[in-house]
């Protein structure tokens, strides 16, 4: 799909007007049930739990940009993991990068270990050692690529090969980059996940989740699953979530540009211990993702410092919000070993590269010299 044709289904896909009024806007079915107009006649709206027509045409844009067959919207990004994890069974295993989200992680180990089904981290950037792993247990491989906070890209293409050669699904995260810049079906994945909070919202007010398949026989199996779960998305929440969705592509493009831009300004400071972001032609991702992402995306993080005092940096802060979260035009700042990633073990921190002296940063839409300028006042306040 070009550009061009994903921009105009952004705004056009699946709804042009509503056909009974002629309104621009979707109409919100802010309804439970339906009346059924002759007994026994199946209907395709006969309870909202099941299917409602706002959330039906959220389901059917969200897969036409993901150039999937079949959507599914829930009530957060970890009720569709949820939905997603009810597809495999006890003494199932699933490999998961070594820095998957942190809730994926607590959903996997707290929860579903409880019921029987195992996971394993691995390093989804090295498709050798992946392809090692692989176990007779293995079901599924999640992946998330960039992941979140260090950034790390694997190749989609080689680990959905990899996957689809021993019948394993491959399940893509794809929050980050969005359809926009990334569309891992088009790559060979099964299954792709969105916590649409995030970019595809853009506005930090709304919770959703989102799911993409692409084969028929799957799709019927999650179907009843989410019909049977439950954690469905709210008819006006679907609402705003489209709203949202048709500024994606302008909202993505200044993100990333701001972002790379601030890389390369953190790159040159010495307050930057380390900068992690995939759109540096410095970074160890930066050839695979310019060869499957059209951009590198708004997020990137880096180490301050031994110079600088962490809490004095954060506290300094002004534009770049200090706060759970990301993807929205508001900036964002995130200290992942007491916020994002703090349910998880120190040790565990450390395996994954995630150091306390990591900061995350969300580029919103302000301006990129006000950004800057709020970065350079910190560094200065915070120093030593
Ligand atoms: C990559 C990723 N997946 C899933 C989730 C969970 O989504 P939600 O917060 O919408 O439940 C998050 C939340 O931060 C995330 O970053």
């Amino acid at each position: 799909m070009t550009k061009d044709e994903f921009e105009t289904l952004l705004i056009r896909g699946a709804f042009d007007v509503d056909p009974a009024t002629g309104a621009l806007a979707p109409p919100i079915y802010q309804t439970a049930t339906y009346k059924q107009f002759e007994l026994g006649v199946e209907q395709r709206f006969d309870y909202s739990r099941s299917a409602n027509p706002t959330r039906a045409l959220l389901e059917e844009r969200i897969a036409l940009l993901e150039e999937g067959r079949h959507g599914y919207a829930f009530s957060s990004g970890m009720a569709a993991i949820t939905a997603v994890l009810c597809l495999f069974r006890s003494g199932d295993e699933i490999l998961v990068p070594r820095d998957l989200y942190g809730g994926t992680l607590r959903l996997l180990d707290a929860h579903f270990k409880n019921f029987g089904l195992n996971w394993r981290a691995v390093d989804t950037t090295d498709p050798d050692s992946l392809k090692r792993a692989l176990s007779p247990a293995t079901r599924a491989i999640i992946l998330e690529s960039p992941t979140n906070p260090t950034l790390r890209v694997s190749d989609i293409a080689a680990v959905c090969e990899i996957a689809r050669s021993r019948a394993v699904l491959s399940i893509v995260d794809n929050t980050f980059l969005t359809p926009y810049f990334q569309r891992p079906i088009t790559m060979g994945a099964d299954i792709v996940i969105h916590s649409a909070t995030k970019y595809l919202a853009g506005h930090n007010d709304v919770l959703a989740g989102l799911v993409v398949l692409k084969d028929d026989a799957l799709a019927e199996q999650f179907q009843m699953i989410q019909k049977s779960t439950g954690g469905v998305l709210a008819p006006f929440d679907s609402y705003l979530l489209m709203r949202g969705m048709k500024t994606l592509a302008v909202r993505l493009d200044k993100e990333s540009e701001s972002a790379l831009a601030i890389a390369r300004w953190l790159s040159s400071r010495p307050e930057a211990a380390h900068v992690y972001y995939p759109g540096l032609d410095t970074d160890p991702g930066y050839a695979i993702n310019s060869r499957q992402a059209e951009a590198a995306g708004g997020l990137l993080s880096f180490d301050l410092d031994e110079k600088h005092d962490i809490k004095k940096f954060t506290s300094s802060l002004k534009l770049f919000t200090l706060a759970e979260s990301l993807g929205s035009v508001e900036s964002m700042a995130c200290h992942p070993a007491t916020m994002s990633h703090a349910s998880i073990s120190a040790e565990m921190r450390e395996e994954m590269g995630i150091s306390d002296r990591l900061i995350r940063l969300a580029v919103g839409l302000e301006g990129l010299p006000a950004l800057i300028w709020d970065l350079e006042k910190a560094f200065g306040a915070s120093r030593l």
